[in-house]
């Protein structure tokens, strides 16, 4: 195990799952280390026999015990949690907040002495494939940020980052639009003639090769580009009617869009917390 400290999580529902299971598989903590505290008892039971982890009796037994303290609430939660625990000290510990939009500032402002860490993973994380936005706060030591490092990249690529820059990822890191485009490309096979079932299996395998040809070569999209538009072929004359449909346009203003509502999320809460 490279994680030897303790993990709690308050609220054990979908993303705590995720974590537990990942972070267990990939022994980067041992279950035993592993603490949940959660409203509904059976849930926090059936955690308990499926991933070997220990149940707490409540959220402050789960901070009382915690070196890293995961907050994995619903964002509408995320406050009274703060309330809940704003007495205890949590000098040497760490809480690293998942909860869309919650910013750091809620747990900095309310919880004595802590440290923050703020994470995004985007739905792939569940699988080992995620890409994952990460945020340390100045009081979060080498030891700590190592460790989460460590329990996060056993769901996929992190990313450090700026507080302010979260939006963009939790945008961009948006598997609906990606599923949507290559739905889409389906749709155009079935519309001149392929079945569904091979017209999905096309697809896949055209994009699995595309991504496998970028892997290959980092940092060369425009290269890519260029070796497979031939002059006056048929790939130039697809780029044609992706221009004339302005598409770069649609997809960057999908994305602008995403950033929008992320960031107009969290402002909210920041104005909530001025009140
Ligand atoms: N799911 C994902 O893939 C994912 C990815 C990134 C970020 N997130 C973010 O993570 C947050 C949680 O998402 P989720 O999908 O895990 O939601 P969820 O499945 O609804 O889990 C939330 C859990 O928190 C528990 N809870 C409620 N009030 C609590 C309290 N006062 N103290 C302790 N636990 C409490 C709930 O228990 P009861 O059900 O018993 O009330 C539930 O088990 C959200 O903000 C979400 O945006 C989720």
């Amino acid at each position: 195990m490279s994680v030897t400290k303790t993990i709690s999580f308050i609220g054990g529902g979908k993303i705590a799952e995720i974590l537990v299971s990942n972070m267990t598989a990939k022994k980067v903590v041992d279950p035993r280390n592993i603490l949940v505290s959660n409203p509904g008892k059976a849930r926090l039971e059936d955690l308990g026999k499926r991933f070997g982890v220990n149940c707490a009796a409540s959220n402050r037994e789960a901070v009382e015990k915690g070196d890293y303290v995961f907050i994995c609430v619903r964002s509408e939660v995320a406050s009274s949690v703060a309330e809940e625990l704003c007495d205890m000290d949590f000098s040497g510990k760490t809480v690293v907040s998942i909860s869309a939009g919650i910013p750091m500032k809620l747990y900095q402002q309310n919880l004595k002495n802590v440290s923050v860490v703020r994470a995004m993973p985007n739905p792939p994380s569940k699988i080992g494939y995620g890409a994952i936005a990460i945020t340390f706060d100045d009081r979060t030591d080498q030891k700590a940020r190592e460790d989460i490092m460590e329990i996060f990249s056993s769901m996929g690529k992190c990313f450090v980052l700026p507080e302010e820059k979260i939006n963009i990822l939790t945008s961009i890191t948006c598997p609906a639009p990606v599923f949507a485009f290559c739905s889409a490309i389906i749709q155009a096979s079935v519309l001149l003639g392929i079945d569904h079932a091979t017209s999905e299996d096309l697809v896949f395998h055209t994009i699995q090769g595309c991504l496998k040809e970028w892997e290959k070569n980092p940092g060369q999209m425009s290269k890519l580009l260029t070796e497979t538009s031939t002059p006056g072929g048929i790939s130039v004359q697809q780029l044609f009617s992706l221009d004339k449909g302005t598409f770069n346009g649609v997809v960057k203003q999908t994305y602008v869009d995403g950033w929008a509502k992320s960031k107009d999320f969290g402002d909210r809460i920041l104005k909530s917390l001025e009140k």
